[in-house]
């Protein structure tokens, strides 16, 4: 009797190993025929060995590395791609999509690599990623006053090449050179110009699309619909973006830009008050945003905190002085503090580059560990409050913590909520990002500054916006929410879908049925189809097909 049980056991995990041996076999077979699937068509177009890496590449881990740009996801248990792809043009994303979708290889869009978690280089699943930083090219037309961007140029790429045409026109988009255009303006993107001109999403005119059939779509090819949801709403849920069409902006020859440093002892609390009334309203001009961190007090070494108010204004220093004269006489703004210069070099100048030349380089200095969080806020906070936040920043070390409170008002009350995905307009005084940055190695340095940073989001509850609590896209955060793997659910992701997108969210839902229903282009946080799941899986042939909208 005993006898049988035991080989009737050995047997069943007999049978487990060959099973498990099996399904090996054949998931290895199944890589090897999609890894030939891309090969033997690549080739005609191409030298594969500059589009196709595989981890026996010996350059593998460098591309891998290049743009990834958390080390919290380049450590040796984070999985990596089967293959990465860097396309040389367009085709090379045609057939990478089709050789992905006919194994079912899930695909990670990768532009400039910020994503805060990883989500363009790092799947718990089989992935490959389509990273583009071979598809970088910037043309300017100076008469037309727009640009054709491709989606791996980065921001430093995109200023340098509209600089060098012409010093009067410029683009609306973040203050980090290396930040690529792809995730950036696929969220929206801000910058120091947003008062002004508003975000980069909404100067774009035109956008080339690979979907998931393979095709390549333009804005009017794409229809109106889709055209809507990759201007804010995550391309990476609808397809592979190939490049934007903007329209430039135009400044004068001179802006100026200052930086006044606050601590504690010089009134900070109530400056960082007062700011809230003031900047949301002032003169669209002027963008003035406040870091907030804890320092060595450079007066007698104790520490403080800190209020870096940096700003730029689209005007001369005269037009400012007596602006700031008005309106925040407080600051105490004096010419000493301002530099006048051109814009290229106010980009220059806030981002703490050297040469115009350097906006090239597509490498991002400050490669770290890092998690950012962000809020929306509506009603001033008090100076109690703040006080508050500054015990919260002291209980991490110097230099490892930062608030920035970034102004809204000026145009971006004035473009509707619904114009592009992006939500958060009329309403808004202010953004705020939390960031930590960390060196330290391992989960025990990780787990303790992520929690602070949780603490520091969970005390700020009851001052920010609610029902929902609001969250920009780019700062990507997977705390408020994720889809389930490989079951997508509408519930679910409406939790972090509305924070993200508030009303908007039910659009790109209806957006992605139709043009992603069997939900191939999938992630943590990708906007799902409104099918079940069972028969999400059928594919494009759904009877509720363009019916929907
Ligand atoms: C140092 C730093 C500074 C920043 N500064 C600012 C700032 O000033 N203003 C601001 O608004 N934001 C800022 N951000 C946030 C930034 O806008 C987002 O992280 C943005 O998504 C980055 O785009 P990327 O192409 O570099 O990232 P990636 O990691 O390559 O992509 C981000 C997301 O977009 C998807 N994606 C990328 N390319 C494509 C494509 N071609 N087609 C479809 N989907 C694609 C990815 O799959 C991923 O989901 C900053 C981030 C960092 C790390
Ligand atoms: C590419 O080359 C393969 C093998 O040489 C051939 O079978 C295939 O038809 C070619 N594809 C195209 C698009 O030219
Ligand atoms: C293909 O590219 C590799 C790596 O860049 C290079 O060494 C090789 O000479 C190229 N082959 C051809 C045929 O151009
Ligand atoms: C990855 O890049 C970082 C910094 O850019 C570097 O320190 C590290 O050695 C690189 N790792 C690999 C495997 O190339
Ligand atoms: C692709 O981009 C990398 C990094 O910018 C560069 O080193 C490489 O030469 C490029 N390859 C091709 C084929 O353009
Ligand atoms: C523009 O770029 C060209 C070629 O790189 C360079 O020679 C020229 O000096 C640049 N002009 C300006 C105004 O930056
Ligand atoms: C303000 O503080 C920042 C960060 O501590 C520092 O880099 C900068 O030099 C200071 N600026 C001025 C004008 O004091
Ligand atoms: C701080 O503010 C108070 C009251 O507004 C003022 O009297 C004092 O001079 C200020 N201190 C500094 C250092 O500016
Ligand atoms: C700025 O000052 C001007 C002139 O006093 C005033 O009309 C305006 O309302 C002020 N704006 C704000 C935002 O306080
Ligand atoms: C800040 O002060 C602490 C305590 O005096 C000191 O240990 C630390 O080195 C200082 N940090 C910097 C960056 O000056
Ligand atoms: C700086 O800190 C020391 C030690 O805590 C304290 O004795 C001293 O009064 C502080 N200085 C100032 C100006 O607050
Ligand atoms: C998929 O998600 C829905 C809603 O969250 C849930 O009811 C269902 O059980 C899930 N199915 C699977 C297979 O996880």
């Amino acid at each position: 009797m005993l006898k049988m049980i035991t080989s009737r056991a050995s047997l069943l995990l007999l049978c487990f190993l060959f099973l498990s041996s099996l399904s090996w076999a054949a998931s290895a077979h199944a890589n090897e025929a999609f890894l030939s699937c891309l090969s033997s068509q690549l080739q005609n177009s191409t030298n594969i060995s500059q589009v196709i890496y595989t981890p026996s590449n010996p350059s593998y881990l460098s591309v891998l590395n290049f743009s990834a740009q958390n080390f919290r996801f380049t450590t040796l248990d984070t999985p990596r791609p089967l293959v990465i792809i860097t396309p040389l043009q367009e085709s090379h994303i045609q057939i990478t999509v089709n050789c992905c979708r006919k194994y079912d290889i899930e695909i990670r869009i990768r532009s400039g690599g910020h994503d805060y978690e990883g989500l363009s280089y790092v799947a718990q699943v089989p992935f490959a990623i389509i990273d583009l930083r071979n598809m970088s090219s910037v043309s300017v037309d100076v008469e037309e006053k727009t640009a054709w961007i491709q989606a791996g140029a980065t921001l430093g790429q995109v200023y340098y090449y509209i600089a060098n045409k012409s010093s009067t026109l410029a683009f609306p988009a973040g203050i980090c050179p290396s930040v690529g255009v792809g995730g950036h303006f696929s969220g929206g993107g801000y910058g120091m110009l947003m008062r002004k001109f508003g975000l980069a999403a909404d100067h774009i005119i035109d956008a080339r699309l690979i979907d998931v059939n393979g095709r390549i779509l333009n804005r009017k090819s794409m229809g109106k619909d889709l055209f809507w949801a990759i201007r804010g709403g995550g391309s990476a849920s609808f397809g592979v973006i190939s490049a934007w069409k903007v329209n430039l902006i135009t400044v004068p020859e001179t802006v100026t830009v200052f930086r006044i440093n606050k601590t504690l002892e010089q009134n900070a609390t109530t400056l960082v008050h007062q700011w809230q009334y003031i900047a949301p309203k002032i003169d669209e001009n002027l963008f003035i945003r406040v870091f907030l961190s804890n320092v060595n007090s450079s007066i007698d070494g104790n520490k403080t905190i800190q209020a870096s108010f940096t700003a730029l204004f689209v005007g001369g220093v005269d037009d400012l002085l007596s602006l700031m004269q008005d309106n925040f006489s407080e600051l105490g703004l004096v010419q000493e503090n301002c530099i006048e210069l051109t814009w290229i070099e106010s980009v220059l100048n806030l981002f703490g580059g050297e040469s115009v030349n350097n906006l090239l380089n597509r490498e991002f200095p400050f490669k770290s560990n890092y998690k950012l969080k962000s809020d929306y806020v509506k009603v001033p906070i008090s100076e109690s409050v703040f006080e508050g936040i500054w015990e919260i920043l002291y209980e991490e070390e110097i230099n490892v913590v930062l608030m920035v409170l970034n102004p809204y008002g000026g145009v971006m009350s004035k473009i509707s909520e619904s114009k592009i995905p992006f939500p958060h307009r009329a309403g808004n005084l202010y953004h705020i990002e939390y960031q930590i940055v960390w060196a330290e190695e391992g989960t025990t340095a990780s787990e303790r500054h992520i929690n602070w940073i949780r603490r520091l989001y969970k005390y700020m509850t009851p001052y920010v916006s609610m029902n929902p609590r609001e969250a920009y896209i780019n700062y990507r955060d997977l705390d408020i929410g994720v889809n389930n793997e490989g079951n997508t659910s509408y519930a679910q992701a409406g939790v972090w879908g509305t924070k993200y997108y508030k009303k908007n969210f039910n659009r790109l839902v209806k957006v992605k049925t139709l043009v992603d229903p069997s939900n191939f282009f999938r992630n943590e946080q990708s906007i799902p189809p409104k099918f079940l799941p069972w028969i999400q899986r059928i594919g494009d042939h759904s009877p509720m097909g363009k019916d929907i909208m």
